[in-house]
Formats: structure tokens, sequence, C-alpha cells
């Protein structure tokens, strides 16, 4: 009886997905994972920064929480494909690849606030004080960069780049296929989305500035122009892909 069930909700959310002819645009909502990375964060939240070190107790505390309440959905490695999310629109994040990319800030008003802000079903866990809002954050960090292995129990695969990268250049084939960008396109959108993906990992104080997605993205580029990494233009033709790959729906 069960795997039924779980075989028909993926068909229906399918057919939900092709009736919409064309995906969500900028009007929508903002129903996507790149349009919540970049919205701005409230006053409150803005420049927190983690005052707690991600040691071992740390990880610890941020395991057990993270086990019970969060893995059901966002899965045990943290890569969004939990058993309870695999009905959700929008879907779980990958968190163990977000939290390498956004700042305290950033994660830990969503922790705090949930899905309340944009509609979505991420439950908003202000019941954790905020040394636990903490430790999850430092968990999640510690499941995408590998400093922990994932505890089995809910399901779900571990992190891995690999995986990561191959979705995307699956959601960049296809968005040349819908002509939402050129062949040409989609390989500056690789070659500079890698360079500051490199650029991050090598310069965790970037990602630690705070600020929303869109600033820290600004100041990376600007950083690998001025490096000669990348061409201006590159980097202009970069913002102009992301937007365009935002607004189509492609993107999750
Ligand atoms: C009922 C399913 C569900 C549970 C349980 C859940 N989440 Fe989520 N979470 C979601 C969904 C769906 C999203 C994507 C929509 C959004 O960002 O609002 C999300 C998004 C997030 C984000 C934002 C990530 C990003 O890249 O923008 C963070 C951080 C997060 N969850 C952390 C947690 C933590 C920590 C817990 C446990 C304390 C948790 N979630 C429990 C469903 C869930």
């Amino acid at each position: 009886m069960k795997k039924v069930i779980l075989l028909v909700i993926p068909i229906l959310l399918l057919a939900a997905c092709a009736s919409q002819d064309g995906g969500m645009g900028p009007g929508m909502g903002g129903n996507g994972m790149m349009e919540r990375h970049h919205a701005e964060i409230p006053t409150e939240y803005a420049g927190l920064t983690n005052p707690i070190p991600a040691d071992k107790e740390s990880l610890e505390r941020g395991s057990e929480l993270y086990t019970v309440n969060c893995a059901s959905c966002h899965g045990d490695g943290g890569m969004g494909d939990g058993p309870a999310g695999s009905a959700l629109d929008p879907a779980p994040s990958p968190i163990a690849h977000s939290s390498q990319m956004m700042a305290d800030d950033y994660l830990f008003w969503r922790i705090s606030e949930g899905g309340v802000p944009f509609g979505t079903s991420m439950p908003a866990w202000a019941v954790f004080d905020e040394q636990s809002r903490w430790d999850l954050i430092n968990y999640m960090r510690a499941l995408g960069d590998g400093t922990v292995q994932p505890i089995s129990g809910m399901g779900g695969t571990a992190y891995d780049p690999e995986i990561q990268a191959a979705q995307q250049a699956e959601i960049l084939a296809k968005a040349v296929e819908q002509n939402v960008i050129t062949e040409e396109e989609a390989d500056t959108f690789t070659t500079v989305h890698d360079a500051v993906e490199q650029y991050r990992l090598a310069h965790p104080e970037v990602v630690q500035s705070g600020g929303n997605a869109t600033e820290r993205e600004a100041t990376i580029l600007a950083a690998l122009v001025e490096e000669k990494i990348i061409t201006q233009a590159q980097a202009d033709a970069f913002t102009d892909i992301h937007d365009r790959l935002g607004n189509s729906g492609l993107m999750p």
C-alpha cells in the first residue's frame, strides 16, 4: 500500500509542474531556492555570526537535533532527499550544500522563521534556543564539508559534490533545450560558477561576511575579475544567465 502512494505522488507533482507551462516567473511568489538565497535578510538577523564553535560537543548536539527534527525532510546527509520531503513543493533544500554558500545570518534566519516569509512548508524552529539553532548550523556545514558522516536513519544520500555538479549540468542542458540560454552561455555559466565555488572554498571569510547572496556574489565576481581569473564580460554574462535561469523555474 505504502509503495503505491509513494509512486503516485511524484507523478502528480510532475503533472502539476508540466501544466505550469514554462515554470515560475519573477512575479510568481519566490518559490525558487535562488530567489530565497537572494532575498533581503530582515534587520534583526542581518549580520549575526555564529558564537558557538563547531567543536565535538556542538556537533553532537547538532547531530541529535538534526536526526530527530530535520532528517525526515532534508535527508540523513542534508541533500534534501528525506522521505517526508519527496511530496513537498518546493522540495527541501540540499542544506549540506547551501550551508557552504550561505552565511550564518541567512541560515539562522531561515531556521528561526522557516518558510513563513516565503509560504513554503519549511517549519519555523524558534522553539529551539539560540544555541541549538547554531549547533544545527554547525552540523549542516559539517555534513557538507565531510567533517562528519551522516547518521543513517531516515534515508537519503550523503553530500557529494559530483552529484551536485551532475544535477547542475542536467539543468543547464534543459535550459539550452528550452532556449532559455545558448550552449555557449551554458559553458560560460559552468566556467564562472566553478571559479566562484573555488573562490568560496579558498576564502571562507567572504561567506562569513554576511549579507545576502547577491552582494556576496558581486564581491566574488569583482575579485575574480581583479585576479584575472575571469573577464569582466564573463562576469556580466554570468549575472545575466543566472537571472534568466532563476526566472525560468529550472533552477530549484
Ligand atoms: C516538513 C519538512 C521539513 C523539515 C522537518 C525541515 N525542513 Fe528545512 N526546509 C524544508 C523545505 C521544503 C525547504 C525549502 C523551502 C524554504 O527554503 O523555505 C527548507 C529549507 C531549509 C533551509 C534553507 C536552505 C536554503 O538553501 O535556502 C534551511 C537552513 C533548513 N531548511 C533547515 C532545517 C533544519 C535545521 C531543520 C530541522 C531543525 C529543518 N530544516 C526541518 C522542509 C523541512
